[in-house]
């Protein structure tokens, strides 16, 4: 667990010189109106690429968007360079992608909110009145819990499927990643038997046990509001992916294995989430210029981002969140765990 905090992955893109290259990583190649340039190939899968040739002036075309999600259903992770979005075309992008945006549930209103829109998540540095985010502020411990390894929204009984995560502002001193984990080779690779084992298997998802883990000090004991707005949420721990291949769906949320005690559910959560996390399956991202973006899909991959330093620079992002619309969209319910013996 500590180690998921701490690791910085040898695995970048773009890659650094002959020493770093990516594993398997092959040329650009045309797709439409689009460049491609995919950034881990394996016999079992693809994972990430770069996806340049993009109009970002004006509304993408649907069949542009069509492609783009074909491409997203095998890469999993999309990223996007200098796209010059502001707040009002990032929000359009998304509802492209999906029927609706999750609202950000800590939005208090316009006056409160530095980014002023209540689909955009502020994930970066930055308070209200353009100071960095202070050292032990609540703040700071809550981002704690972000580098951790996670899907986005996985504590919502009805979950979210992509993330949209925009750079208006990043270092100009480097430093700045995410890293993706991908789950569906991850699973695939797995030893029969363990799939035997895991195949019915129901997860809780809890907001305020990843916070608990990143900040026990201060997330020990969330307040009476903060676990009033984020009650658990109960998911299948094997999925189908987009693209049809199994996957593991998990993250830092994941507090307990239904019907397990808290100890043994940590145990093999932890254990999986390792073995997602494995070099081979991850790389990491970076944050090169303003402008860039890097679009996720929660249900076949896992990110985590670089935890807050005294010595960061600022650090603008914001992210849009898509509501589901898949068939595992609602996670599994009370009445379902009767009828599958979880409970
Ligand atoms: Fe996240």
């Amino acid at each position: 667990m500590v180690n998921a905090f701490t690791t910085i992955y040898e695995t970048t893109y773009p890659a650094r010189g002959p020493v770093l290259k990516l594993r398997g990583s092959s040329e650009s190649f045309q797709h439409g109106s689009l460049t491609v340039t995919p950034v881990i190939m394996s016999d079992n899968s693809s994972f990430g690429a770069e996806i340049s040739g993009i109009e970002w002036n004006n509304a993408i075309d649907p069949e542009v968007v069509k492609q783009l999600i074909g491409l997203q259903d095998k890469y999993g992770v999309l990223i996007f360079r200098k796209t010059g979005l502001d707040n009002a075309r990032h929000i359009a992008f998304s509802q492209q992608l999906g029927e609706k945006l999750e609202v950000n549930p800590f939005f208090y209103g316009i006056e409160k909110d530095r980014v002023k829109e209540p689909f955009l998540w502020d994930v970066g540095n930055i308070e209200l009145d353009g100071s960095l985010v202070r050292p032990n502020s609540r703040r700071w411990h809550h981002s704690l819990g972000n580098a951790l390894w996670h899907t986005d929204s996985s504590y919502h009984q009805h979950r979210s499927k992509y993330s949209l995560l925009l750079a208006h502002k990043t270092p100009n001193s480097g430093g700045s990643w995410t890293h993706f984990a991908d789950t569906r080779r991850a699973y695939a690779e797995l030893p029969q038997a363990k799939k035997n084992f895991l195949e019915n298997l129901v997860i809780e998802h809890d907001l305020w046990h990843s916070r608990k883990l990143g900040s026990p000090e201060v997330y020990g004991n969330p307040l009476p509001h903060e676990l009033a707005a984020k009650p658990p949420a109960y998911h299948r721990l094997v999925q189908v992916a987009p693209d049809g291949r199994k996957t593991l769906f998990l993250a830092a949320h994941a507090k307990r294995v239904v019907g397990w005690s808290l100890e043994e559910s940590q145990k093999l959560i932890w254990e999986l989430i390792d073995h997602c996390t494995q070099l081979k399956y991850v790389f990491s991202m970076e944050w090169l210029s303003d402008g860039d973006m890097v679009w996720w899909d929660n249900r076949q991959s896992m990110h985590r981002a670089n935890p807050y330093t005294e010595s960061m620079g600022a650090r603008d992002v914001r992210r849009t969140t898509i509501i589901d619309d898949g068939p595992l969209a609602l996670g599994v319910s009370a009445e379902e765990m009767i009828t599958m013996k979880c409970v």
